[in-house]
C-alpha cells in the first residue's frame, strides 16, 4: 500500500497534465469557459453536465493521421498512416473509443445542444495489401444514435471540390466494370441533437424565436441553402504554415456556428487541433472549451484565439451545365 504522501504526489504528476495556458486554472466544479485544456476527452472531466450549447468538431479519421509524428516534425509527410495490421478488428476498436467519447459529449450538451461532426470516410491498406474504405461518418451516427441518445439532425455533404484521395486513375487505365474508383472529394458534416424533452428537468439550449436574425446572403441562399456545402479545404501549404495538418476552413465552422448557437452560448471542441472552431466562436461573441491531447497544438489553438479569422472574400457556389447533344425533347 503506498503512503499517503506518495498517493498525494502520484495524484499531483497526473493532474500536471492538465493545462489550460498560462496562468489559468481550471476548478472541477465550475465550468472552463474560454480555456483550452491539454487533455485527453475521454471523460471531459472538467465540464459539468448539460452545461455546452454546440459542440463542432472533427476527430482523427480512423488511422490517416498520426499527429504526434506530425509535431515531432516529420517533414516526409510519414505522419500520413494509411495502414493497418487487421482492419476489422482495428476499425471497430477505434469506432467504439470515439463513442466513448461522444457519450462525454452527450453527457455536457444541453438540452436540445447540437454536436457537429465534420467526419470523412478514408482508404486503408491492411498488410495483407488488401485495401478496406471505411464508412467512418455513418458508423459514428449509426452509434451515436443507437447505442447512445443522440437524435440524428442533417447530413451536410462537404463538396471540398478537390481530391483527398485520387482514385479514378485506376479506371482510366481499366475502363470497365468493377474498376470504378471514384475521386474521394466530400466529407461529411453530422449534425446530431440532444433530445428535447417536453418538460426537461435541466438547462435548456437556446429557444429558436429568441435568437437573433441572421442576414441571409447570396451564399447563403446558392449554397447554404443546400444540404452539399462547397467549399475548398484549406491549402496544404497554409496548413503547414499554421503548424497543424487538418485545420478547419474558417467559414465552414462559421456556418455551423451561426446556425447552430446563439451570441453568449458555449461551444466546445473536444478534439480542437490548433483551435479554429474555438476562434470562430470566439469571434461570434460565443464562449468557447477545447480539449487535444497535444500541447503543441494547444500552444497554437491559445495564440490563435484571440486572432481574426481570415474568412474568404470570394465564395465558391455551384453551377450546373448541360453538356452532350441535343436532348430527345428538342
Ligand atoms: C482532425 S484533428 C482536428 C483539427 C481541428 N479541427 C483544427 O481546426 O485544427 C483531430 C485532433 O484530435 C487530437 N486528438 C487525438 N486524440 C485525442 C484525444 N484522445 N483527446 C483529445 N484530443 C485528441 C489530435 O491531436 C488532433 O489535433
Amino acid at each position: 500500500m503506498p503512503s499517503f504522501k506518495k498517493m498525494k504526489k502520484r495524484v499531483k504528476k497526473k493532474n500536471s497534465g492538465l493545462s489550460s495556458g498560462r496562468g489559468a486554472t481550471v476548478t472541477r466544479n465550475s465550468i472552463p469557459l474560454c480555456k483550452i485544456l491539454t487533455s485527453d476527452n475521454l471523460h471531459l472531466a472538467e465540464i459539468p453536465d448539460e452545461s455546452v450549447d454546440l459542440v463542432v468538431t472533427s476527430p482523427p479519421y480512423f488511422n490517416v493521421m498520426d499527429y504526434h509524428k506530425h509535431i515531432k516534425g516529420d517533414k516526409s509527410e510519414r505522419y500520413r498512416v494509411t495502414r493497418t495490421p487487421d482492419f476489422e478488428r482495428d476499425y471497430r476498436a477505434f469506432l467504439s473509443d470515439v463513442t466513448a467519447r461522444m457519450k462525454s459529449v452527450f453527457r455536457v450538451l444541453k438540452i436540445g445542444g447540437h454536436a457537429a461532426l465534420v467526419l470523412g470516410t478514408s482508404i486503408v491498406q491492411e498488410e495483407n495489401g488488401r485495401s478496406r474504405h471505411a464508412p467512418f461518418p455513418f458508423d459514428v451516427v449509426s452509434e451515436a444514435t443507437t447505442i447512445l441518445d443522440f437524435m440524428f439532425q442533417e447530413c451536410i455533404v462537404w463538396n471540398k471540390t478537390t481530391a483527398g484521395a485520387k482514385r479514378f486513375g485506376v479506371f482510366i487505365q481499366h475502363p470497365k466494370p468493377g474498376y470504378y474508383y471514384p475521386n474521394l472529394i466530400t466529407e461529411y458534416i453530422m449534425i446530431l441533437r440532444k433530445p428535447w424533452l417536453e418538460n426537461p428537468a435541466g438547462d435548456i439550449s437556446f429557444r429558436r424565436d429568441d435568437a437573433e436574425e441572421i442576414e441571409i446572403t447570396e451564399v447563403m441562399k446558392k449554397d447554404t441553402a443546400n444540404s452539399l456545402w462547397t467549399m475548398a479545404p484549406v491549402p496544404p501549404n497554409v496548413a503547414k504554415k499554421l503548424g497543424h495538418p487538418c485545420p478547419f476552413p474558417p467559414d465552414l465552422v462559421k456556418r455551423i456556428i451561426e446556425l447552430y448557437s446563439h451570441r453568449r452560448g458555449v461551444v466546445l471542441d473536444p478534439w480542437c487541433g490548433c483551435g479554429i472552431a474555438l476562434q470562430v466562436a470566439n469571434d461570434l461573441g460565443r464562449k468557447y472549451i477545447g480539449y487535444d491531447i497535444e500541447e503543441k497544438y494547444c500552444k497554437l489553438a491559445r495564440k490563435l484565439v484571440n486572432v481574426k479569422p481570415k474568412y474568404r472574400v470570394q465564395h465558391l457556389v455551384p453551377q450546373y451545365n448541360l453538356i452532350g447533344g441535343e436532348s430527345c425533347d428538342s
